[in-house]
């Protein structure tokens, strides 16, 4: 503590408070000349600094002036004005996005080259940062072990690499060293000889080594943490541990929080982990733990937050008899526990008050039913029984669970209804999922909604997904009144109602994904939304009818809406409301008029759906557009005159589906440039002319032809017997002459084949 005297009469204080009341008074021309707080050697020494490094991005660009106390990263002492910070961790965050810029933006805000020894004129430095940067496996200087008064040295994720310097174990007051290694692989390694260095920094608190290789230091590791006596926090993630060492007299007293997540680690534990009475924090996700829960845990009385996810466990849910009344959060997901979770609740019972936050029991084999002791967790707001085989009805104690936030009970196959009085109290309620998420097996989960149209629940969702779970007929109030909603998934839910289009328009505002399909949803859409942040929309396989609705979304890359009764054309700028558009899925409608060429100019189309329509007039000639095309499908409809030539340029074609339409003309020659076809069906049409022989040398994969009932003539090609994955050849009901060709009896694939209908004359 500085006392007030201290601040009155240091003549440092003056200066800064003159400094910021010029700032508040003075034009900013005096700025340039005013008085500095800042030591000038220790400004030069960073300067330096500066000159070794390179900053592509220009991080360092406030490096210019006389006052280095206010550059970028720094900061000083405010009595002194001596340099006690260096922050200059790298804050571009990767985001797991799909834009592999990325990596190439966090790289160009990302501080590299030489580290230079000047950083010893900062006598007072006790913090330094440079986690994030990428300074491209150079050795960690040694001369940082010359940095006394270092408290703080977090060199994370920098891509410091080689032997750590056993000098950094001359550090007398560092408090937090931070070695870990983000993305898991540490290009740093230990010294060869031993950890000796480590056990000399006996004011550690704080120390991680996440992604380092510990399996090979020949040394036990454990002693040498076991002799800091400070140590309450310690990361030894993905350090490739095998197993803990057996010695005895290990205290570790002060540590709070262990992470030991990623590692090879097995039960049986030695005893002395289990004397680990003051842990707070235990981490033991990704290990190969296997076997019963061990009883032992319970001796880890002050654990809040335990996490055995992704092992093996085995057998019943822990009981937690009492014993883990401090435990917040527990994560036991990724097992393969069985039975129920009465043990569980039973043991979390006897505690004078449960204050578990958090409960992820998902991906386990869980196969009992839900037990209305569940309500007691007053204090629960994370509950997850994702994927397990949970049956039986879910009690309506589940109501009372106030303060729950994110709730999944998806993947189980619960019976019976969920009521109003199973949300009466989820005020704070934001997810909610239940049901099946894929439609294998399509058969709906016999649970049921059972509320009233007019209920009004007590919660404003953020995402709800509920699939092949029934919450129909009505779309009813509750559902309506949910306007906030980012993510919707309402899949195979016997919603058989109209939708208002207030709820669209509410929700096309911030949703990034609206999935309404397999429904029996009638009525017309709004013609104009707009989806800003939307990837998917999809209302396939519903009732709606009347013209497509002409929406928009620059990031939408899935637009589905086939198997409804939508009339009229396709709109001629679909290409401007969705310039990123990936499929479109329009098929079995009742779309007529020709297709719009401006299709042709989606550049990112993979899939584009048509069939069953009543599409007239001619193919647009500006397919050569598409150049990543895969799948094109307009079988079903009216189309005539000729396939355009430019088609072959759609060497990632896959499948092309044209049968059906009033197409003639010849097989265009230039569709021998899509040597990826598997599947072709160009059947029921009015195509004249020959089988191109190209079919059997440049498209090796085709496993379906179908050319039936044309007007191809001439004869069969022998090629066709290079096809060694054909699977179904029908050429049937067409004009061809001559044999069939013999060697055709040798595509052992061959299954749907049948002589006597290739329409021979
Ligand atoms: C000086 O720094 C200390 C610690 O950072 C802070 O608590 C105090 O408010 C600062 N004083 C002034 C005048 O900025
Ligand atoms: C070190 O930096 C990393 C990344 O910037 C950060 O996540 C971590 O919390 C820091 N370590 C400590 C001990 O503050
Ligand atoms: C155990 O450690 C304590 C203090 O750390 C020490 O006094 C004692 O001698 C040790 N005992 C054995 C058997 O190593
Ligand atoms: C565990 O702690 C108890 C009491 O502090 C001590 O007697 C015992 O030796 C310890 N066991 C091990 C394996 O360290
Ligand atoms: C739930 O599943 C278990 C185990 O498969 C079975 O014994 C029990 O009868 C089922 N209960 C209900 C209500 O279906
Ligand atoms: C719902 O919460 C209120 C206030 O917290 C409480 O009085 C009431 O008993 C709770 N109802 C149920 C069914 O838990
Ligand atoms: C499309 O169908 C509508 C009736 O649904 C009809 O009025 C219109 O003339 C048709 N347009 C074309 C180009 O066939
Ligand atoms: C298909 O198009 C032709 C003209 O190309 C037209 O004569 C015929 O009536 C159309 N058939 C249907 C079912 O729309
Ligand atoms: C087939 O591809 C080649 C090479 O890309 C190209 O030169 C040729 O014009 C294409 N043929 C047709 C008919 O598109
Ligand atoms: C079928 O294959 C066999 C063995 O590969 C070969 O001897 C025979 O000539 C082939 N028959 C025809 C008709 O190509």
């Amino acid at each position: 503590m500085v006392s007030f005297a201290t601040y009155l009469f240091n003549p440092s204080y003056h200066l800064k408070m003159a400094h910021y009341l010029l700032l508040w008074f003075l034009a900013s021309s005096y700025l340039h000349t005013s008085v500095n707080s800042c030591i000038d050697e220790e400004r030069r020494a960073l300067l330096t600094f500066k000159e070794d490094v390179t900053d592509p991005s220009g991080r360092l660009s406030s490096w210019v002036g006389l006052d280095c106390c206010q550059w970028k990263g720094i900061s000083c002492n405010n009595i002194t004005g001596r340099v006690e910070m260096m922050n200059l961790q790298n804050a571009y965050m990767y985001t797991l996005s799909a834009f592999d810029g990325d990596w190439d933006e966090m790289e160009y805000s990302s501080l590299g080259g030489k580290v230079n020894p000047s950083l010893l004129s900062l006598k007072h430095l006790n913090y330094l940062d440079l986690s994030k940067n990428d300074f491209r496996g150079i050795s960690i200087p040694e001369f940082f072990g010359q940095i006394k008064s270092l408290r703080y040295l977090n060199l994370s994720s920098a891509s410091f690499g080689g032997e750590i310097p056993p000098h950094l174990g001359n550090l007398p007051n560092l408090n937090y060293l931070d070695l870990g290694e983000e993305s898991d692989y540490s290009l740093l390694e230990l010294p060869s000889e031993n950890l000796n260095w480590l056990s000399r920094l006996s004011s550690l608190k704080y120390l991680n080594l996440k992604g380092l290789d510990l399996s090979n230091t020949g040394v036990n590791w454990l002693n040498v943490v076991n002799m800091l006596p400070f140590l309450v926090e310690l990361h030894l993630s993905s350090c490739q541990i095998q197993s803990l060492p057996p010695p005895g007299n290990i205290s570790l007293a002060s540590l709070l929080i262990l992470d030991v997540s990623f590692n090879d680690l097995k039960f049986p534990f030695p005893e002395w982990f289990f004397n680990l009475t003051n842990l707070r924090k235990l981490d033991l996700r990704g290990n190969s733990l296997s076997g019963p829960f061990p009883i032992e845990f319970e001796s880890l009385k002050s654990l809040e937050h335990l996490d055995l996810s992704f092992n093996s466990l085995k057998g019943q849910v822990p009981k937690l008899r009492g014993s883990f009344c401090n435990l917040k959060i527990l994560n036991l997901a990724q097992n393969q526990f069985d039975g129920g979770i009465q043990e569980l609740l039973g043991g979390l019972s006897s505690c004078p008050n449960s204050v578990l936050e958090s409960l992820d029991l998902s991906s386990n084999m869980l196969n009992s039913q839900l037990p209305a002791s569940l309500g007691m967790l007053r204090n629960l707001k994370f509950l997850t029984l994702y994927n397990n085989n949970m049956n039986g009805s879910i009690p309506e104690s589940l109501g009372q669970l106030s303060q729950l936030v994110h709730l999944d009970l998806s993947f189980n196959p619960w019976e019976g209804f969920l009521t109003e009085s199973h949300f009466i109290n989820l005020t704070r309620l934001k997810y909610f999922a239940v049901g099946r998420v894929d439609p294998n097996p399509i058969l709906p989960i016999p649970l049921t909604f059972k509320v009233s149209y007019d209920w009004v629940p007590p919660f404003m969702l953020h995402k709800i997904n509920i699939g092949y779970c029934k919450v129909g007929p009505a779309f009813g109030v509750w559902l309506q009144s949910q306007t906030k909603l980012l993510f919707v998934k309402l899949r195979a839910t016997g919603i058989s109602d109209s939708i208002p289009e207030d709820w669209f328009l509410k929700i096309s505002s911030q949703a990034q994904y609206l999935d309404l399909s397999y429904n029996q949803i009638h009525g017309k859409l709004p013609l104009q939304l707009k989806f800003s942040y939307a990837l998917i929309l999809d209302l396939s396989h519903n009732q709606f009818h009347g013209p497509l609705p002409l929406w928009s979304g620059d990031n939408v890359v899935r637009f589905k809406l086939e198997m409804n009764s939508f009339s009229g054309p396709i709109p001629w700028n679909l290409d401007q409301k969705f310039p990123k558009l990936e499929s479109l899925y329009l098929a079995e409608n009742h779309l007529n008029g020709t297709i719009p060429p401006s299709i042709c100019n989606m550049r990112n189309l993979l899939v584009l759906s048509l069939r069953s329509n009543q599409l007239s007039g001619e193919f647009p000639r500006e397919w050569s557009l598409l150049p990543d095309i895969l799948i094109l499908d307009a079988a079903y409809n009216n189309l005539s005159g000729k396939l355009p030539s430019s088609m072959g340029a759609l060497g990632s074609l896959f499948l092309l589906k044209m049968n059906n339409n009033n197409l003639e003309g010849e097989i265009p020659l230039s569709l021998e440039n899509c040597t990826s076809l598997r599947n072709i069906d160009l059947g029921d049409n009015k195509f004249t002319g020959k089988i191109p022989s190209w079919i059997g040398l440049n498209a090796p994969f085709v496993s379906i032809l179908r050319l039936r009932s044309n007007f191809l003539s001439g004869h069969i090609p022998q090629e066709l017997c290079n096809l060694e994955n054909l699977h179904i050849l029908d050429l049937a009901l067409n004009r061809f002459s001559g044999t069939i060709p013999k060697c055709l009896n040798n595509v052992t694939a061959l299954k749907l084949w049948n002589p006597l209908h290739i329409g021979l004359q």
